[in-house]
């Protein structure tokens, strides 16, 4: 069977410590889509481990694919396998020949990009790791393939266009000069870079048709789990527009990017993972976002900083309207709630329960986020709990839980119609209450 883990907010909601929670089960961890915008963390055993683009499993030793879905950049993914093998891992990576492969102007035109809205004060706040530029190749039909690297003249051939064109752009559209760059647009630098990545794909036997694969692994038995990225609020459909990430990390895409069908997925669980409260890394609205005290408080309670970037998360509380949302777009037949720990030792926790716009309540994400903008929260409140330890929390179960962190926690099931089957009290692995394993 399948279990397809969504981010349910704006990313950082604890996506890679649920994979690792029930990793024990899984055969097979699968990202479908992003790329090493992510920062997805699995403490365990005394060790932390940020992983950008190699699937959380693969620190329970499980077999790792990217799927097609993914926009793959070599260089760091090689970087982070051989980091881990440092550390004593051997990861079991597959890279789907149908993803898309990063090249370094992907990253010089993201930046370009972002400099230019930046006059504007409309820049996204990307990562900064050439995601948008990517898929934009894959959609406009120009882009280049890990399946293509393995194939020397069919890669010139692509690169001798794309590159080209990338370059027009950079310098006619953004103004910047090519050739100040450390090679990004240069044809025969990249070329040889592509064979050089190819080698090693060839060496280590990375490449898979990834969906025949993982529909094989299936038909034997075995159990497979689809890892989102990123989240629903910066789904490139389902999102914030602009302020989004350029792929869909909403469950549709689980099978999409995998090369599974709607039907595979759709028979497993879809469980969405929330934070008991919000963060955000870059632009965009935020209606239920804190400043001052309390945002600091919970930032350096909760470690708000971004994995990948280092860049201080914006912090609010809980929006309803937000999770409301996202319970609907990706069909989730169970949650997670992580971060209780966190809102510990507040008097009183608030979430957002509805919006008020033109005078009138609503109660999930209007369309444009011109609209969003113009939304006002109405909140709700809640008594706060006092701290616990989170060791002897898991292991007693729910009913350890404080008595009015339990009624948060009841109030958001409630209101999504759905189960909370995990509920995160810490960052480790032993830290979270089970309620319901969903492989079983
Ligand atoms: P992801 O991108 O969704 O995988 O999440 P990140 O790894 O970017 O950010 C989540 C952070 O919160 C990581 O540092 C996790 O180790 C940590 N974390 C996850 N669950 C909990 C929890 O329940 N409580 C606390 N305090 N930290 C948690
Ligand atoms: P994980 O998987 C939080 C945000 C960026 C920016 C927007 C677009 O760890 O939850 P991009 O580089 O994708 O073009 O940036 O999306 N963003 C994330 N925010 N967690 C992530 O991943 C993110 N990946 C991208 O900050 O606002
Ligand atoms: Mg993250």
């Amino acid at each position: 069977m399948t279990v397809t883990i969504v981010g349910a907010q704006l990313g950082d909601e604890g996506k890679g410590g649920v994979v690792d929670l029930f990793g024990d089960a899984t055969d097979v961890v699968v990202r479908y889509q992003g790329g090493d915008n992510a920062g997805h963390t699995v403490v365990a055993g005394g060790e932390e481990y940020k992983l950008s683009l190699v699937p959380s499993g693969v620190v329970r030793g499980k077999t790792g694919v990217l799927g097609n879905g993914c926009v793959i950049n070599p260089e760091t993914l090689f970087e982070e396998v051989d980091a881990l093998r440092e550390r004593g891992l051997d990861p079991d990576v597959r890279l789907a020949k149908r993803a898309h492969v990063i090249l370094p102007f992907h990253r010089e035109l993201d930046g370009a990009e972002e400099a230019a809205k930046a006059d504007s004060d409309s820049e996204i706040g990307t990562t900064g790791r050439g995601i948008g530029p990517t898929y934009e190749d894959k959609i406009g039909r120009r882009g280049v393939r890990v399946g293509d690297l393995l194939n020397e003249d069919a890669l010139r051939d692509r690169l001798e266009y794309l590159v080209e064109a990338k370059r027009a752009i950079y310098e006619d559209v953004y103004g910047f000069d090519a050739s100040e760059t450390d090679g990004a647009f240069d044809i025969d630098a990249i070329h040889e870079q592509c064979l050089a990545y190819a080698d090693r794909i060839r060496d280590e036997d990375l490449a898979v048709n990834a969906g025949d694969y993982l529909a094989d692994r299936i038909a034997d038995g075995d159990n497979v789990m689809l890892e989102g990225a990123q989240g629903t609020s910066l789904d490139i459909d389902h999102g914030n527009f602009p302020y989004v990430t350029s792929s869909n990390p909403t469950a549709g895409y689980a099978a999409t990017g995998s090369g599974l069908g709607p039907t595979t997925v759709g028979q497993g669980e879809i469980v969405g993972i929330i934070k008991a409260y919000l963060s955000r890394v870059g632009s965009g609205p935020m209606p239920t976002e804190l400043d001052g005290d309390q945002a600091e408080y919970i930032r350096e309670e909760g470690g708000e900083y971004g994995t990948v970037t280092g860049r201080p998360r914006r912090v609010g509380w809980l929006d309803m309207p937000m999770l409301r949302h996202a319970a609907r777009a990706n069909g989730f037949t169970g949650i997670a709630i992580n971060h209780l720990d966190v809102l510990a030792e507040l008097d009183e926790v608030n979430v957002g329960h509805a919006y008020e716009r033109d005078g009138e309540r609503i109660h999930t994400l209007p369309a444009t986020t011109e609209a969003w903008r113009d939304c006002d929260p109405v909140m709700k409140s809640f008594d706060g709990w006092s701290a616990f330890d989170p060791a002897v929390v898991a292991d007693a179960g729910y009913s350890a839980l404080p008595d009015n962190a339990q009624a948060y926690v009841e109030y958001v099931e409630a209101e999504l119609d759905t189960p909370a089957y995990v509920l995160g009290v810490g960052p480790g692995r032993e830290e979270s209450i089970v309620r319901q394993n969903p492989f079983e």
